[in-house]
């Protein structure tokens, strides 16, 4: 019995060394508190509840990658600004915004009508190398500069963040044949 209460004075001793050295933090659940290695806790899953005193910056730094902005400009150079959830194309922004982008194929690239411009190389070097069946419909696309690339293609991602695109003054379909296709 002896031996025991010296194992447990022990433990209980180094155990508030770790919490002192900051390797511990008391977490509550269900209205009772327990001691746990924080090295061994999802934070996320824990803040609510922790007492540990963290500013939230991390729980902010993740909101502010969910979204990237994009500015499209027109034919005209009138800008439009918007915020692009990451993970989402350029296409399916532009349709949400109002924006004239108009990706005849939604995105099964079978045309070249969604075709952009990125206006800054910095940016397009940051895309993911086109494949060939892009570079094929790209070979299509009316206006076709260096930094080309089709709008259902890219995908906003943090590094994106600030992107301007140009959309052409005309796409293959209006030049070729004047046919103006409805809104989807
Ligand atoms: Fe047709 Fe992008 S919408 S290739």
């Amino acid at each position: 019995m002896n031996i025991l209460k010296s194992r447990l004075a022990q433990v209980s001793s180094s155990a508030i060394i770790e919490l002192i050295r900051g390797r511990f933090s008391i977490v509550s659940r269900s209205g009772y508190s327990v001691g746990v290695c924080s090295r061994h806790v999802q934070p996320s899953r824990y803040l609510p509840f922790s007492t540990s005193s963290g500013n939230g910056s991390n729980e902010e730094g993740t909101q502010q990658k969910e979204t990237i902005s994009v500015t499209f400009v027109d034919k005209d150079g009138e800008e439009k600004h918007i915020n692009v959830p990451v993970g989402m194309s350029m296409l399916e922004a532009a349709h949400e915004n109002d924006i004239e982008l108009e990706g005849a194929c939604e995105g099964s690239l079978a045309c070249s009508t969604c075709h952009v411009i990125v206006m800054d190389i910095k940016y397009y070097n940051k895309l993911e190398d086109p494949t060939d069946e892009e570079n094929d419909m790209l070979d299509l696309a009316f206006g076709l500069t260096e930094t080309s690339r089709l709008g259902c293609q890219v995908i906003a991602k943090p590094e994106l963040d600030g992107i301007r695109l140009v959309l052409p003054s005309a796409t293959r379909n209006f030049a070729v044949d004047g046919y103006i296709p409805k809104p989807h």
